[in-house]
């Protein structure tokens, strides 16, 4: 199983198998049940079907390999776009639905200026969505970048407070990140992590993995801050339940988060016990990394991919 994830990780990356699966016949139908389109418009389609179901959204624009500061600045533009569409749509208010935003699609790794430019993109999705009466979460990639990316949230939240980051459980420097950040105003996602890491920073095992999502979990809990429990595990999800009514926290304090398409019975649950539930909707072209690392968390997706690509080729 964790060969198989390394494996998965590691095409994550590969341009030859990335161009298979795009072209594969089955693919697109298969993709839709973590990606619910490619268009704003199905994005914010997607959105108001979940928001009509009690739950709120986190909408991602897909794009993880930006080249060059047009391609940052379309990036951004995107957000923008996709903003004023969900405010036309009454879906912003309050926060319902938020935006996600990974700083390697709006310029971080664009060299020395990388930051910078990313820090200016951000800038200004942060106050398209500020316009629109919610905020913005910074996604967290591999450890070369969560400095950085720790730095521009330090920006940010001068101007937008409510500008959210997220720490990594897999990471060693997560439960001291959790630390520093568990303070009044400030949103932390915490999730376990996606990316290949090497041991000499992250927990290999999984048992360790979730020995360490406890503690940062309680950092965060027993903190000011408002905690963003990001889990399908189920135990997560109990002990962060457990935390909640130790630290007495109620549910507009904390809020648990989950992937579209990824146990939404739960998520329907959950919001039906009075919790506020945030579904993480990814739209866009460039799917394919995305797919990867869902696949990678779990063998019984391969399977379920590889079956539909057949079945249907
Ligand atoms: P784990 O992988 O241990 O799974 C526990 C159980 O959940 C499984 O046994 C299964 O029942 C179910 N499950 C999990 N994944 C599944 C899947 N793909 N398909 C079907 N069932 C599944 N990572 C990152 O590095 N940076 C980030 O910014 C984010 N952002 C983010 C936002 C949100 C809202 C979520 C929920 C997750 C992320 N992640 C992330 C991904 C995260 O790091 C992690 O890879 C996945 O959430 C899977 O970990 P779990 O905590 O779900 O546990």
């Amino acid at each position: 199983m964790h060969v198989l994830r390394q494996v998965l990780l590691q095409a994550s990356r590969s341009t030859a198998i990335r161009s298979v699966i795009e072209t594969a016949p089955g693919s697109r139908q298969v993709v839709r049940r973590f990606v619910p389109g490619t268009d704003p418009q199905d994005a914010v389609g997607a959105c108001a079907d979940l928001v009509g179901q009690g739950l709120t959204t986190s909408l991602d624009h897909l794009g993880e390999d930006t080249t060059d500061v047009e391609h940052a600045r379309r990036v951004r533009d995107a957000y923008v776009t996709v903003l004023g569409l969900l405010s036309d749509a009454g879906l912003t208010q309050g926060g319902r639905v938020e935006v996600s935003v990974k700083l390697s699609a709006v310029g971080q790794a664009l060299g020395a200026d990388g930051e910078k430019i990313a820090l200016e993109n951000a800038r200004e999705i942060c106050a398209a969505a500020a316009a629109a009466g919610t905020t913005v979460t910074l996604d967290m990639e591999d450890h070369t970048t969560t400095d950085s990316t720790l730095a521009v949230l330090r920006e940010l939240r001068q101007d937008h407070p409510s500008v959210g980051a997220v720490l990594q459980a897999y990471l060693f420097r997560t439960e001291a990140d959790c630390r520093d950040l568990a303070v009044a105003g400030s949103r932390v996602r915490l999730c376990k992590g996606a990316y290949k890491e090497p041991p000499s920073v992250a927990f290999q095992a999984a048992a360790e993995v979730d020995l360490s999502y406890v503690r940062c979990l309680k950092v965060l809990m027993a903190g000011s801050g408002y905690p963003m429990v990001a889990t399908h595990d189920p135990r997560m999800v109990a002990i962060a339940g457990a935390l909640a009514v130790t630290n007495r926290r109620t549910p507009g304090d904390h809020e648990y988060q989950m992937l579209y398409g990824i146990r939404p019975e739960e998520q329907r649950r959950l919001a039906s016990e009075g919790e506020i539930v945030r579904v993480y909707v990814p739209y866009g072209q460039e799917w394919y990394g995305y797919l990867m690392r869902r696949l990678a968390e779990r063998p019984a997706n391969v399977a379920f991919f590889l079956r539909s690509l057949v079945s249907r080729g």
